[in-house]
């Protein structure tokens, strides 16, 4: 399928350094990075994404292709875009202030947000969320699978790689800009458009994911062939407050402040806890509520479990009622 090279298994972590950088509009900055070494780094697959270490903590992003790498390739570097947050963390406001030169700590890649092998695909990108589309739709492009790719932005002025997705993509990719409403994104017409073995890929904004996942549904599009990635937390809201959560096997009880998450809380406090994405779309850290009312952040679970309160992402959900009692 891709041409093999020689395979080199890296061990964690990684140490990278800046290759270059610029800026692609006035919030989206693109950073290549080498190995330290200046070897060659561990392959991957479309839709895969690095942990990097950084001071304020660990961040996610995807790795972006315009020419097709596979997992028993080594490329001598890797390319990310990362959006500058108007209410950085700590992550974006980082990575834009790296210079040529600058070094990191990544895991190597891992993949949660993997394309179906041979299926016809729908892609769907908001705003940042357009950087593991990107890889997707070249290994699509590569392997001469048919797709239909859709990136949706404020302004035009706002869309990263606007034009080299246009170049490279042709009649393969729509674009859809908020404010030229003649080009706005139909997600109920694309959801009635799906052919019968198409999958859906959406990388965006909460919104974006829990309308693409409604409308697909509404469509009948079985759950197998919806796959979706956030590419921001949605754990923080304005007006949230602390609550409480029993460790229901040891009965301690500890309070999650407004800006901490459960699984920041019960780490701090010596719980150990699975889990992976932390933004709430993967699962991994998916909790038996015992008692208590979530307040559901997440993307992973569907409204009816959600109404049914019985589980819970412990990374990004929060509390209802003033205690949870979880299956810990
Ligand atoms: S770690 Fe992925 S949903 Fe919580």
């Amino acid at each position: 399928m891709f041409p093999a090279k020689e395979t080199q298994k890296l061990v964690e972590p990684v140490r990278l350094k800046v290759s270059s950088t610029r800026m692609l509009t006035d919030t989206v900055r693109e950073l290549v990075f080498v190995g330290s070494d200046n070897g060659t780094l561990a392959g991957y697959t479309p839709g895969a994404h690095v942990k990097f270490d950084l001071p304020a903590g660990e961040r996610s992003y995807s790795l972006i292709d315009f020419a097709a790498v596979a997992e028993d390739n080594n490329p001598a570097s890797y390319r990310f875009a990362v959006q500058l947050e108007v209410q950085s963390t700590g992550g974006s406001s980082y990575m834009h202030g790296l210079k040529p030169g600058d070094a990191v700590a990544v895991s190597a890649p891992q993949n949660d947000f993997p394309l179906v092998a041979s299926k016809p695909a729908l892609l769907i990108a908001g705003g940042i969320g357009i950087t593991p589309m990107i890889s997707m739709a070249t290994a699509l492009a590569y392997q001469g699978t048919a797709f239909r790719f859709h990136y949706a932005c404020r302004t035009q002025a706002a869309m990263a790689y606007r034009e080299e997705l246009a170049a490279q993509f042709g009649d393969n990719l729509t674009l859809h800009f908020d404010d030229e409403p003649e080009t706005a994104l139909d997600i109920a017409a694309l959801a009635a458009s799906m052919e019968a073995d198409e999958h859906v890929y959406v990388c965006g904004p909460k919104g974006m994911i829990e309308a693409v996942k409604s409308a697909m549904e509404a469509a009948g599009i079985s759950q197998d062939r919806i796959h979706f990635e956030l590419f921001t937390s949605a754990a923080d809201q304005s007006g949230d407050v602390a609550f409480e959560v029993e460790v229901h096997a040891t009965g301690e009880v500890f309070t999650v402040p407004p800006g901490k998450t459960i699984v920041e809380v019960l780490e701090a406090g010596g719980i150990d806890l699975i889990h992976d994405c932390l933004r709430g779309d993967c699962g991994i850290c998916q909790t038996d509520i015992i008692d208590g009312i979530p307040d559901h952040r997440d993307v992973v679970l569907s409204d009816s479990e959600k109404a049914e309160g019985k589980v819970m992402q412990i990374c990004v959900s929060r509390a209802k009622s003033a205690r949870l009692v979880l299956d810990l």
